[in-house]
């Protein structure tokens, strides 16, 4: 089923009191990015292409968070969760289909689930549906209330229920699907919660159901999916659901993991089958590893590393936007930066890319079959041709050919006819 006529408002102008931060929300990172970028990425995997993302709490970092291909409405007061989605309405003029609202600070939610919502909203025929679960401490959330045959009734908020609907385990997850229509004629007719001042968007369903119109709900069956981020400590098990996830998908693809309690992997990274990776693992987002590799223990992969099959990274080597040819190898002590690495290369410990120069970054390329010595400083930019290799310590600030060595301070060929030294014999 594919998701492209449906749209999608993102909630994402609030603060976020509870985090104690300077700093919105929906801009902290879990796993290497911020928490709207998780709600918009699940969005666009499940084929949602029109998003509107409903901005006010700095906006403009907001909206640099969410980043391209994203509109934006403004809400400029937050007086609620209906309140804010009214403000994408001008986003949405015109539009009659389906339309997704999901709030920013609940990342986990999957592109499975999304469709899943989609498939028993149409099937109810309902004119909204509602994303719930059952979680061991509702606390916080809204509660989702039924009659005794189980049928909806409505939801009511942490800070309005009653003793006994605190208890009820079942809770909103702020994630639904609307007929656009009936969303926005519904939210008109809601009143301002005379507790917190606010319009809770939750109150449009009761709406609806006085309209005679079906609301629908839909079960998530893992817990992680509708939790919401309030504070740091909710940040931290986010992150853990979400780590988990990644890396048991990573393990059941092939990849051995050996100690996933101290491994990070983000999300975008593509690892081939019987790669290891060893304790004390970062990879970052955006980052593709080949069969057959070893990374690790203490390594640290960086956007834009890639990995040739067979490839190996060791201990405390940092690669950033580099490419790792076949079967080449970093075992100790390097960092690799904008560099481009053939087959079969070995970089020896303490090898580092002097990438930048304070201004620019520049690039490094290292031709099939060199051999880098221990503690040699490669600066960029600056190529060292097939079969090339670099003595211990060699400090390389000019282009190396093939099969040449090179040795010293700075580097110059062994072939080369030893410099004059003033008032040497
Ligand atoms: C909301 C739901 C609650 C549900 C919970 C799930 C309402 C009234 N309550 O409560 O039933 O269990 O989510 O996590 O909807 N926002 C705005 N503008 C506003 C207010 C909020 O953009 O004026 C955004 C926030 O930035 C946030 C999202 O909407 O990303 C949710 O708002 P929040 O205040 O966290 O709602 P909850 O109290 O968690
Ligand atoms: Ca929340």
């Amino acid at each position: 089923m594919s998701l492209d006529t449906v749209r999608a408002v993102v909630l994402a102008a609030g603060r976020g009191v509870r985090m104690k931060s300077e700093k919105a929300k929906v801009l902290h990172a879990l796993l290497g990015r911020p928490l709207i970028h998780h709600v918009l990425r699940s969005l666009r995997t499940a084929g949602v292409k029109d998003i509107v993302v409903v901005v006010g709490h700095q906006e403009d970092a907001v909206k640099k968070a969410a980043g391209e291909g994203v509109s934006f409405a403004r809400q400029t007061e937050q007086k609620g969760t209906g309140h804010a989605v009214l403000s994408a309405e001008k986003a949405l003029k015109g539009f009659n289909g389906l339309v997704f609202v999901l709030a920013g600070d609940a990342p986990l939610i999957t592109p499975e689930t999304l469709k899943a919502m989609v498939a028993a909203h149409r099937e109810a025929g309902a004119a909204a549906t509602v994303l719930t679960c059952c979680i061991d401490d509702p606390s916080g959330y809204g509660r989702i209330t039924r009659d005794e045959a189980g049928k909806f009734l409505g939801i009511v908020e942490d800070n309005d229920a009653t003793e006994k609907q605190k208890l009820i385990q079942e809770v909103n997850s702020g994630a639904y699907v609307f007929e656009a229509k009936d969303l926005f004629r519904a939210l008109k007719e809601v009143k301002v919660n005379p507790k917190k001042g606010e319009v809770y968007l939750t109150d449009a369903l009761q709406v609806l159901m006085g309209h005679q119109r079906a609301v629908a709900t839909h079960r998530a069956a893992d817990p992680s999916e509708v939790y919401g981020i309030n504070s740091r400590r909710d940040l931290v098990a986010a992150t853990n659901f979400l780590r988990w996830r990644i890396l048991e998908r990573h393990m059941d693809a092939g990849v051995t993991i050996v100690d996933p309690s101290t491994t990070f992997i983000e999300e975008d990274v593509a690892i081939g089958a019987d790669t290891v990776v060893l304790p004390y693992t970062v990879i970052e987002h955006d980052v593709t590893i080949g069969k057959g590799c070893e990374v690790g223990p203490f390594s640290h992969l960086r956007p834009g590393a890639i990995l040739d099959d067979g490839a190996e990274v060791g201990n405390f080597v940092e690669v950033k936007k580099s490419r790792i040819g076949p079967h080449s190898k970093a075992k100790h002590l390097s960092y690799l930066g904008d560099a481009t690495l053939g087959k079969g290369v070995n970089i020896g410990a303490g090898t580092i890319t002097a990438n930048y120069d304070g201004k620019n970054k520049h690039a490094t390329i290292i031709g099939d079959g060199v051999h880098i010595g221990s503690n040699t400083v490669l600066v960029a930019p600056v190529k060292l041709g097939k079969n090339a290799t670099t003595g211990a310590g060699a400090v390389v600030i000019r282009d190396v050919a093939a099969n040449d060595t090179v040795v010293g301070v700075p580097a110059r060929s062994l072939k080369a006819k030893p410099a004059k030294r003033k008032g040497a014999g």
